[in-house]
C-alpha cells in the first residue's frame, strides 16, 4: 500500500466514523425532542391540571374525578344518554341534563361550584351570580376566552369577529365601531326590514295551514329559520337573498359537523383536527365555500357602489362596515385595524348569531305558549290591542308588547341559548373568597344559574313569565342572575336587535294563529352552537 492509498483508507475510515457520530448525534437529538415534547404534553395534560386541582381542593371546592386527556366528557355523554330521546315535557322544564350534562351531573353533588376537566382544560363551574358578576364585570380584565373555545368558535364565525377578538384595545376599538349599528335610531330604521323578513317566513307557515284547511300539524322550525334568515339578509345584506341563504346553509352544516365531533373521544386526541378524516375534509370545504360566498357578497357590493360613490357602500349593516373599513385610519389607532377581514368575519358572526338563536328561542316560546294557553291568551290579547285591525308593527308598537317580552325572557331563562360562558384567568386573581390561579377556566353556568331554586324560588322549573313583570333585575333574588346575553364588557352587542326580532316574529304569529301542542313533538333539547330542539318543533297551528 503506497502512501496515497493509505491516506484514502484513513480518510474513508474517518468519514465512516463521522457518519456514525452524526447518526448518533441525530438519534440523541430526535430522542431528546420526543422526550421533551412528551414531557411538555404530560406537563400540560397532567401536571398543570393536578396542580390547579390541588389549589382549588385546598380551598374547599368540590372535585370531580380526574381523567387524563378526555376529562369528564365520557361521564357526561353517558349521563345525557340515560335520558330518553323524548324527555316528555309536562310543565317541568329542566333541559340541562341533555344540553350541558356536566352541570346537571355535578352541581347537585357539590353545591354552587365544582372543578371538572373539559378535555384537558381544568374548569371551575360556578352558578353563584355574585361570583360570576365579578368574573364578567369588575374583574373582567383578568379573564379571556379559553384558547380552545376561541379557536373552535372561530371556525364557525371567523377569528377576526368581535365575539372572538379579545385583546382589549382591539376589542374596544372594534366594539366602538360596531355599537352604533344597534343604537335605538338604527334599530328603528330596521323595523320595516324585520317585518318584511318575518312575513316571508310566516307566509310559508300560512301556506301549510291553508293546505290543511285552516289547521296543520308540522315542524315549524325550518320556516322560523327562514324568517330569521330573511330578517338578517334584509337588514345586513339588503337584497343578496340567494347568497345569504347559501351562506346560512353552509354555516348550519358546519355547526352540525363540528358539534357532532365534540362528543367523539377521537376529537380529543391532540392534532386530530389536522388528520384528513371525512369530517375534517368536509369542514375545510365548507369553510372555503363560506369564504367564497362572503368574498362574492362583498365583491358585488363594492362593484355596485365602488370608488368615488358619495353614498358609500349602502346603508345596511354590511355597507356601514365596509365604510368603516375603507375610511378607518389603519394602524394609527390602538389595537389591530378594522379591515376587510374584520368585515368578512363580523358578517359571518352576525349571520350566525342572529339567526339560529332567534329562530330557536321563538320556537321554544311557541312550545311554551302551546303548553300554557292562559299565557297565550294574554299575549294574543296584547298583540291584538297594540296592533288593532291587523296593522303592521312599528317601533311604538314594539315597545308596548310587554307581555310578549316577558314570555320571551321566561323562555330565555328556561332554554338559554348559551348554557355556559367559559373565561380563563390570564393572571392569578382573587374572586370573592377564592384564589383563582392563572390558567384556570371559570365557567359561568348560565343555564344552571337560571334554574337555581335558591335564586328563582320553588317554581323555578315552571314556565311563569310573571316573574319578569318588573324587568329582569327583580325577576329573581339577585339582579344579575339572568344572563341570556352575557354581561360586562362582552355583553351581547345585538341584544336589542334580537329582542325586536323575536317580538316581531312572535307577535305576527299570534296575530294569525292559535298554537297548540302536537302529539308528535319529541322534546330533546341539545347543544350545537346554541341550545336547540334536536327533533325540530312540531306544533299545531290553527288560523284564528
Ligand atoms: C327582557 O330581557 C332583556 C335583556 O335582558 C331586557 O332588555 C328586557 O327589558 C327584558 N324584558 C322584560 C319584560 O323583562
Amino acid at each position: 500500500m503506497n502512501f496515497s492509498e493509505y491516506l484514502q483508507v484513513v480518510r474513508a475510515a474517518a468519514m465512516e466514523k463521522s457518519h456514525d457520530e452524526l447518526r448518533n448525534a441525530l438519534q440523541v437529538v430526535v430522542l431528546t425532542v420526543i422526550v421533551m415534547s412528551v414531557g411538555a404534553w404530560l406537563h400540560k395534560v397532567v401536571w398543570i391540571p393536578l396542580k390547579m386541582r390541588r389549589i382549588m381542593a385546598k380551598q374547599g371546592v368540590g372535585m370531580t374525578p380526574f381523567r387524563i386527556l378526555f376529562g369528564n366528557i365520557r361521564e357526561s355523554v353517558a349521563y345525557a344518554a340515560k335520558f330518553p330521546e323524548d324527555c316528555h315535557v309536562d310543565g317541568y322544564y329542566e333541559s340541562t341534563p341533555t344540553v350541558y350534562p356536566q352541570h346537571a351531573l355535578y352541581f347537585p353533588l357539590h353545591g354552587s361550584r365544582f372543578v371538572y376537566e373539559w378535555g384537558s382544560e381544568t374548569r371551575l363551574a360556578v352558578r353563584d351570580p355574585e361570583f360570576t358578576r365579578e368574573v364578567l364585570s369588575t374583574k373582567q380584565a383578568y379573564f379571556r376566552k379559553p384558547e380552545f373555545h376561541r379557536k373552535f368558535m372561530g371556525e364557525v364565525v371567523g377569528q377576526k369577529c368581535i365575539a372572538i377578538v379579545e385583546d382589549p384595545p382591539t376589542h374596544q376599538s372594534h366594539r366602538r365601531k360596531l355599537n352604533p349599528f344597534f343604537y335605538p335610531d338604527a334599530l328603528k330604521a330596521m323595523v320595516d326590514g324585520m317585518v318584511e323578513g318575518a312575513a316571508s317566513g310566516i307566509q310559508r307557515l300560512d301556506e301549510k295551514v291553508s293546505q290543511g284547511g285552516g289547521v296543520a300539524d308540522f315542524d315549524v322550525l325550518p320556516d322560523l329559520y327562514c324568517a330569521s334568515n330573511q330578517i338578517l339578509t334584509r337588514t345586513m345584506l339588503s337584497s343578496d337573498v340567494e347568497r345569504g341563504r347559501q351562506l346560512y346553509k353552509c354555516q348550519t352544516q358546519l355547526v352540525e359537523i363540528l358539534y357532532g365531533s365534540l362528543s367523539k373521544l377521537s376529537f380529543w386526541i391532540p392534532g386530530y383536527r389536522f388528520f384528513p378524516t371525512k369530517d375534517n375534509r368536509e369542514i375545510a370545504s365548507l369553510k372555503s365555500e363560506m369564504r367564497n360566498l362572503l368574498t362574492e357578497i362583498i365583491g358585488a357590493r363594492t362593484k355596485a357602489f365602488g370608488d368615488g360613490n358619495e353614498g358609500g357602500y349602502g346603508d345596511d349593516i354590511l355597507g356601514q362596515m365596509l365604510m368603516i373599513a375603507s375610511t378607518a385610519p389603519q394602524g394609527t389607532t390602538k389595537g389591530a385595524p378594522f379591515n376587510l377581514e374584520s368585515v368578512v368575519d363580523n358578517t359571518q358572526m352576525f349571520y350566525m348569531a342572529g339567526q339560529d338563536t332567534v329562530a330557536v328561542v321563538v320556537a321554544f316560546a311557541m312550545l311554551m305558549l302551546a303548553r300554557h294557553p292562559e299565557w297565550q291568551d294574554r299575549a294574543q290579547k296584547e298583540v291584538n290591542e297594540v296592533l288593532a285591525s291587523g296593522k303592521a308593527i312599528d317601533v311604538n308598537g314594539l315597545n308596548r308588547l310587554k307581555i310578549v317580552g316577558m314570555v320571551i325572557n321566561e323562555t330565555l331563562r328556561l332554554f338559554s341559548s348559551l348554557p355556559r360562558i367559559p373565561k380563563v384567568a390570564v393572571q392569578d386573581v382573587q374572586v370573592r373568597d377564592l384564589f383563582i390561579p392563572k390558567g384556570l377556566t371559570v365557567e359561568v353556568a348560565v343555564q344552571s344559574m337560571h334554574l337555581d331554586p335558591a335564586l328563582w324560588g320553588e317554581d323555578v322549573h315552571k314556565f311563569n313569565p310573571e316573574r319578569f313583570a318588573n324587568g329582569p333585575a327583580s325577576a329573581s333574588t339577585h339582579p344579575q342572575a339572568f344572563l341570556p346575553f352575557s354581561a360586562g364588557l362582552h355583553y351581547c352587542l345585538g341584544t336589542n336587535y334580537a329582542m325586536n326580532e323575536m317580538k316581531i316574529m312572535l307577535a305576527m304569529m299570534l296575530q294569525r294563529f292559535q298554537i297548540l301542542v302536537s302529539p308528535h313533538y319529541k322534546h330533546r333539547p341539545y347543544f350545537a352552537f346554541v341550545q336547540r330542539p334536536k327533533y325540530g318543533m312540531r306544533l299545531i297551528l290553527k288560523r284564528v
